[in-house]
């Protein structure tokens, strides 16, 4: 098969790159890496054997189309710019995109195979083509509860995130460290603790944010000592966009027939690559937590039960044990005050992996196996 490959040089793309390079994925291809800037220029991935040595020009929808499947990470914009001239010209391969743009399409399928394997496959015998990785927090809250969405437990869900600074890009993980340093450089000098005037520290702190030369192009605000309680554009009706698509996504995905309602609070918060969530549950029946946590292990390989105690939850359920793994782990789990229907978990996973990356790597093997 022929692949095109567009924006591997971001943040997503570099995570696929070396995601389908640790896997081998290259061996089955004939790769062609398209460029958006730089056309007939040269990329780094010179020790691949099957691959096109001259970049492609990513708009050159002639180029395009002689590709049996497209990956793009390229973002929303090139999306809405190149997918639906190409469809147009008559392009029948497959196309493969991280972006938002084209995913509530209905001849779109959200890919998290783990999931949804039976949904990608009913849309691959359908003859449908877009497949297109779904919303980071809402694919990390379904590799974690798939356990108990798909055997039909599930009535509602509210979700409560904490969403790293990952999540808006590179250039946001990079203002965040210019927050820190720009509020640090400023307060923390030689004394080596502040603690007796803490009080007047954490004024200076917050005024600090408001300075005209304090960075922040990217996030509006400090992110840093702060947090942001709003993802992605207001559809005014009080709800953000991101809050949005935690139902009408998290319901495409698992295909459901009639709809779990999943709504809640997104936060950006100053983690740096790791989405978390606070989730609360209403069931359908009462049933016993140790049937709960069976279930959600046994769903998928990468879900980490983790034990509802301090000690592990302070080691397991954090960013920092996260980052750069597959791993998803779950815990706080238990039953709330309200009554045995109503479940409590805590749950956090990689956004570039999982939330990004991992499905459409994986999408790309799924095409190789149905296409054989
Ligand atoms: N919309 C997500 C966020 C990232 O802002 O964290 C992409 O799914």
């Amino acid at each position: 098969m022929k692949l095109g490959i567009v924006g591997w040089r971001g943040m997503v793309g570099q995570v696929l790159m070396e995601r389908m390079s640790a896997e081998g994925d290259f061996d089955f291809f004939e790769t062609s890496f398209f460029s958006t800037s730089n056309a007939g220029g040269s990329h780094p991935f010179k020790h691949l054997k099957n691959a096109n040595p001259v970049l492609q020009d990513a708009y050159n929808t002639k180029e395009l189309a002689l590709m049996d499947v497209i990956v793009t990470c390229q973002g929303g914009d090139y999306t809405k710019a190149v997918f639906k001239n190409l469809r147009d010209l008559g392009f029948k391969g497959y196309w493969i995109d991280a972006a938002s743009a084209i995913r509530m399409e209905e001849n779109s399928t959200i890919i998290l195979d783990p999931v949804n394997m039976s949904v990608i496959k009913s849309a691959l015998l359908a003859g449908k083509k877009d497949f297109i990785g779904g919303n980071c927090t809402v694919s990390l809250m379904l590799m974690a509860l798939g356990g108990l969405f798909t055997q039909g437990h599930i009535e509602w869900m509210t979700s409560q995130t904490y969403q790293a600074a990952s999540g808006g890009g590179a250039r946001h993980m990079n203002e965040l460290l210019q927050q820190m340093k720009y509020i640090t450089d400023r307060v923390l000098g030689a004394e080596a603790n502040l603690s007796d005037k803490i009080l007047s520290v954490e004024k200076n702190v917050t005024t600090l944010m408001g300075h005209n030369d304090f960075p922040k192009e990217n996030f509006g605000q400090s992110l840093a000592c702060n947090l942001i309680p709003w993802i992605d554009s207001d559809l005014g009706n009080g709800q953000s966009r991101e809050e949005w698509k935690a139902s009408a996504e998290g319901n495409k995905i698992l295909g459901t027939k009639s709809i779990i309602p999943i709504d809640g609070t997104c936060v950006r918060v100053s983690s740096m690559r790791c989405h978390a969530q606070a989730l609360t549950i209403k069931l359908k029946s009462a049933i016993p937590l140790d049937e709960i946590e069976g279930l959600l292990a046994a769903h998928n390989p990468w879900v980490m039960v983790v034990p509802n105690n301090k000690t592990e939850s302070i080691k397991y359920l954090t960013p920092e044990f996260a980052s750069g793994k597959l791993t998803v782990p779950v815990g706080r789990l238990r039953k709330l005050e309200m009554g045995d229907h109503y479940l409590n978990a805590f749950t956090v996973g990689d956004q570039l992996l999982w939330g990004a990356a991992e499905p459409l790597r994986r999408m790309l093997k799924i095409l190789i196996d149905f296409k054989s």
